[in-house]
C-alpha cells in the first residue's frame, strides 16, 4: 500500500484530497497544524479508518517535519497547507511570506536531509494557483510558460515558493512538480470564500457582498475533479514541470451569485428579494480575469474534469444545506469583523 502524506488536510482541498486518497486504498499522513481555516468536521469521517493517521504540526517545524518523513517514508508528499485567503493577505501578509515561502523550504530542505540517508524517492507534488499568472487579458488564455504576475501577497507568496521549487529541481534535483489550479469550490470550504460566502449568506438571509461590479472573471473546478487531478501529476507528472489544472469555464462572480440564487429557489430556500447585493468597496489590486490553457495535463496525463459548473454548484449547495454543523465549527478565531460570520 503506498504512503502519502499530505499537508493542509484539515482545509478545504486537503480534507477532499485525504477522502479521495483514502477511496483510492492509499495510507494517509495529514499534517496539519488546525488553524482558523482548518475545521475538524472535515475530518471527522476519517478518523476510524485504520489507513489514517493525524499529526497536528506546523510545515515551519523541520525537525519534527523530517523525523515524521523518517518515521513513514512516504512514497508521496502533496503539499497543500497554506495561508490561502488573499484579503488577509493585503491585511498581515507576514503569516502568508512564512507559511507559503519558508513553509515549502522547509518542506524541501527535509527532503533533501532526507535523500542523503536514505534512497527511496519521495515525490512532492505542490499545489500553487493560477493567480501567479496575475491579470490575464479577454480572449487569452495561459499556458505554462507564460511569466508569473503575481498581484495580491498571497499570489506572489505562491510564485516565489513556485521559483523555489524550480530552483530546488535545477540545483539539487529534487523531485518535484508543480500543479497551478484554477478557482475550486465545493464541500468543506470556509465561508469567508466567495462560493460558500453566498450559501451561508443565503441560508441567513443576509445579502451577499459583491467587490465592484460582480465583474470579475474566474476559471471554476469542482473540488474532486481537482484531487483526480493532483493524483494523476503524482502518479504520472514529469519532475520539474509544472501542470496547469483548469476547465475551461470561466465566469463572471455575478454570474456565479445569479446561479445560486436560481439553485436556492429550485431548493424552497427562503430568501428575501430585498437588498440581495452590497456591491462592497473593490479589493486593491484586484485581478479582473484569470484564465488557464490546461492542454498540457489534458494530452500528456489524459486527465478530464468530469463534473459540469451547474452539476457542481447543485451537489455544493446541497452538501451546505445537509451539513449545517460545518459552519457552527468554524474556528471561532474566524469570526471578526472584516471576513467573519455571525453563526
Ligand atoms: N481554494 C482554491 O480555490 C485554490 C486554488 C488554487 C490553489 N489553491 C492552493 O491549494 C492549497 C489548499 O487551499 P485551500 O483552499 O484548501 O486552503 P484552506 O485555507 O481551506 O486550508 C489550508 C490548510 O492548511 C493548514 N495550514 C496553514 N498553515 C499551515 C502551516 N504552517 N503548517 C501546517 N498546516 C498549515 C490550515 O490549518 C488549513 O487546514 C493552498 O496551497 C492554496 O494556495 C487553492
Amino acid at each position: 500500500m503506498k504512503k502519502i502524506i499530505v499537508t493542509g488536510g484539515q482545509g478545504f482541498i486537503g480534507s477532499n484530497l485525504v477522502e479521495f486518497l483514502l477511496e483510492k486504498n492509499y495510507f494517509v499522513i495529514n499534517i496539519d497544524k488546525s488553524s482558523y481555516s482548518a475545521n475538524p468536521y472535515n475530518v471527522k469521517d476519517f478518523k476510524k479508518d485504520k489507513k489514517y493517521i493525524f499529526y497536528k504540526l506546523d510545515i515551519n517545524n523541520k525537525n519534527k517535519f523530517l523525523k515524521i518523513i523518517k518515521k513513514h517514508k512516504p512514497d508521496g508528499i502533496f503539499n497543500l497547507a497554506a495561508e490561502t485567503h488573499v484579503d488577509r493577505s493585503i491585511d498581515s501578509p507576514y503569516a502568508f511570506l512564512k507559511t507559503n515561502i519558508m513553509g515549502v523550504f522547509n518542506i524541501l530542505e527535509s527532503l533533501r536531509s532526507f535523500s542523503k540517508i536514505n534512497k527511496k524517492v519521495i515525490k512532492l507534488v505542490h499545489l500553487s494557483t493560477d493567480e501567479v499568472y496575475g491579470d490575464i487579458p479577454k480572449h487569452q488564455n495561459v499556458n505554462e510558460n507564460y511569466n508569473y504576475n503575481p498581484s495580491s501577497p498571497y499570489s506572489a507568496s505562491k510564485a516565489a515558493a513556485d521559483q523555489l521549487l524550480k530552483a530546488y529541481f535545477r540545483t539539487y534535483s529534487s523531485k518535484i512538480v508543480i500543479a497551478n489550479a484554477c478557482n475550486n469550490y465545493g464541500p468543506r470550504q470556509l465561508p469567508e470564500k466567495f462560493i460558500p460566502k453566498i450559501i451561508f449568506n443565503i441560508l441567513k438571509n443576509k445579502s451577499i457582498p459583491l467587490y465592484g461590479k460582480g465583474t470579475n472573471v474566474r476559471e471554476w473546478i469542482y473540488v474532486r475533479d481537482n484531487c483526480e487531478a493532483l493524483l494523476k501529476i503524482f502518479l504520472k507528472g514529469k519532475i520539474g514541470k509544472n501542470y496547469n489544472i483548469g476547465t475551461g469555464k470561466r465566469v463572471k462572480n455575478l454570474e456565479i451569485v445569479k446561479n445560486i440564487f436560481n439553485i436556492a429557489k429550485k431548493n424552497k430556500i427562503k430568501f428575501s428579494n430585498k437588498n440581495k447585493f452590497k456591491y462592497v468597496k473593490d479589493r486593491p489590486g484586484h485581478d479582473e480575469r484569470y484564465a488557464v490553457n490546461s492542454s498540457r495535463i489534458r494530452k500528456e496525463l489524459k486527465w478530464r474534469q468530469k463534473t459540469s459548473l451547474t452539476e457542481g454548484l447543485n451537489k455544493t449547495f446541497k452538501w451546505y444545506v445537509t451539513n449545517k454543523k460545518f459552519f457552527k465549527l468554524v474556528s471561532k478565531k474566524n469570526i471578526n469583523k472584516r471576513f467573519g460570520l455571525k453563526i
